[in-house]
């Protein structure tokens, strides 16, 4: 475990703008900075950080958190390389050779990749090694992706007990099912991160009939299909020297390319292209070369993804491959060089689509038109935005005037921040303890943890009661996603809170929450005829009354301290 006092020094002394500011530009707006959110694509920036709240929270996709979080979700990593990076930022030695929370789940996967190579290399992965074989794999040429079998009759438990691991981890690694490991007699894919630890995998059932086909690890909290590419890890350096990385549909496809030189490559995890995906390959790429099928699927997924990787900012060209062919049974039919040839040939996104939309008729070309002059008003960069525009009007022959006028009406309306969520007297007054945080001593004196009713507001309470240092951005084991969501995005708008202001809200909540609540007591009571809770809850109200009172005259001699100093 790396040291709480030490993750809470690299937090206080991390500049989170200049942090955050290396990734994202960032302009000044009042008290914060506003920027385009790296984890959705917009148009209109609402992403926000502050310096003064240490925290960053987007109004678009509600994504927020501090200097920590943003570094595992921007780049991908776990707790402890997060606060590794922050810490060699600021110059700060830690030993984090006993890593934190992701770590059991990865030693797990490690061990048991471990096993399945092995496997592989001996007698028992006969059978992985014949279809490597008859499929044409070369691992000498693949060592970095590690490839296994996972025997038809099992092994992994045993291996791993022996390895001192219990049934339950292998359960959290998702690698058993009630007991019974789910890999077998499958060809093994190990899938990586971008810092190369093994975070899943999936598996090709070695005979054809097999079903499912590709089998993928369920998803954990260190795996989840749509953020992560199979082959990014392995690609990730040549991709960013040269600008442009090749995207398949399939493992296999990869791999079969990969060992013929196409080493800048990657293919989503057995899912058609997510948005996140998208926004991870911008970061490595200008460009995308999308290499599909040529059926009728491989051109609606290509269509898919032109529209993701456009909005990412990326520019997009196409191969189709003849049909019936996919990346790996052309190769193996016509040899590297024709696939170069080919890859040579694609074509840009814009022509791409003029070329496999079928236009039949006046209204069908129309529509077309519509839909590709949607997707270039999507384009940010002038230059590339300008070239396609020139497309358009040099092919369909209509002036650039009137295509610019078309997209003022079909661009969406610029994306507004929601002005004031739902948000109730008990958020709104917890965001103002988190934001002000350092007055808690005093909070404490006045509020108990039942004078909330929302069950995450009170256990958020109750966190800050026994924490000292709590961070206003690292409530995530505390409240479920949507209440750290609300909180932050109240956070964010917040004012700073002074002692005086703290307490009367208290004072203004008290009054109206809790009065409310007493008197509606009180009244069925009456209504029960019991006299005796009447009395108690009366008196209860006098109490709170005369609460209110003080911490009336609280705030106001705070002030006249500070005043007088
Ligand atoms: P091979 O038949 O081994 O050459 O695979 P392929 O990649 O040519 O197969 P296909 O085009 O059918 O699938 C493309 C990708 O979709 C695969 O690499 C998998 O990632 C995924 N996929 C295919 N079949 C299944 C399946 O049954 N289950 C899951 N989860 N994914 C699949
Ligand atoms: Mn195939």
């Amino acid at each position: 475990m790396i040291e709480r006092d030490k993750i809470e020094e690299i937090k206080r002394q991390t500049d989170i703008v200049a942090l955050i500011g290396q990734y994202v530009p960032l302009k000044k707006m009042g008290r914060n900075y506003r920027g385009l959110c790296p984890f959705h694509s917009e148009k209109n920036p609402s992403f926000y950080v502050s310096p003064e709240k240490a925290i960053y929270y987007c109004f678009g996709c509600k994504k927020g958190g501090n200097a920590i979080n943003f570094l595992m979700e921007y780049e991908k990593l776990d707790f402890p390389d997060a606060i590794k990076r922050l810490a060699k930022n600021l110059g700060i030695e830690i030993d984090t050779t006993r890593g934190l929370r992701y770590k059991e789940i990865y030693e797990v996967n490690e061990e048991a990749c471990q096993f399945y190579t092995e496997c592989l290399s001996k007698d028992i992965g006969r059978r992985g090694q014949d279809y490597l074989t008859r499929r044409k794999l070369s691992l000498d040429k693949l060592g970095d992706f590690r490839l296994g079998y996972a025997p038809a009759s099992g092994g992994l438990v045993a291996y791993m007990r022996q390895k001192g691991f219990s049934v339950e981890r292998l359960q959290k690694a998702g690698l058993i099912s009630t007991s019974r490991e789910i890999f077998r007699d499958r060809l093994m894919f190990p899938i990586f991160n971008l810092s190369g630890r093994v975070i899943g995998f999936g598996g090709r059932g070695i005979d054809d009939y097999i079903q499912p086909k590709y089998l993928n690890s369920p998803e954990t909290p260190i795996f989840k299909k749509g953020d992560g590419l199979y082959g990014l890890y392995q690609s990730k350096e040549r991709a960013r020297v040269k600008g442009e990385v090749i995207l398949v549909e399939g493992y296999f496809d990869l791999l079969s390319i990969y060992q013929h030189g196409f080493d800048s490559i990657c293919a989503p995890l057995g899912t058609s292209l997510t948005e996140r995906q998208a926004m991870l390959l911008a970061r490595f790429v200008k460009k995308v070369l999308i290499l599909f099928d040529g059926d009728l699927s491989g051109i609606k997924a290509a269509l898919r993804a032109i529209g993701l990787l456009i909005d990412a900012q990326v520019d997009v060209h196409v191969v189709l491959l003849p049909d019936n062919s996919d990346p790996d049974s052309y190769i193996n039919a016509h040899g590297a060089t024709a696939l170069r040839a080919l890859l040579g040939k694609a074509t840009d996104f814009f022509h791409f689509y003029k070329s496999v939309v079928k236009v039949e008729s006046l209204e069908q070309e129309i529509a077309l038109i519509k839909d590709l002059i949607q997707i270039i008003a999507r384009i940010q960069d002038p230059i590339r935005y300008d070239r396609y525009l020139k497309y358009v009007s040099r092919v369909f022959g209509i002036e650039i005037a009137t295509i610019e006028k078309e997209m003022g009406k079909t661009s969406p309306a610029p994306e507004k921040i929601p002005r004031d969520p739902k948000v109730s007297q008990e958020e709104k007054l917890m965001a103002m303890i988190l934001i002000g945080y350092e007055h808690f001593s005093l909070v404490k004196k006045y509020l108990h943890p039942n004078d909330f009713a929302e069950e995450g507001i009170k256990r958020l309470f109750k966190r800050l009661i026994k924490e000292q240092n709590f961070d206003i951005a690292d409530l995530s084991d505390v409240v479920d996603e949507h209440l750290r969501e609300k909180l932050l995005s109240i956070i964010m708008r917040g004012e700073p809170v002074s002692r005086e202001s703290i307490l009367e809200a208290i004072r203004t909540y008290k009054g109206r929450v809790e009065k409310a609540r007493l008197m509606q007591k009180i009244n069925e009571a009456a209504k029960r005829g019991d006299e005796e809770a009447r009395q108690l809850l009366n008196r209860e109200l006098d109490a709170l009354k005369r609460e209110l009172l003080n911490i009336h005259v609280e705030s106001a001699r705070k002030t006249e301290n500070v005043r007088s100093e």
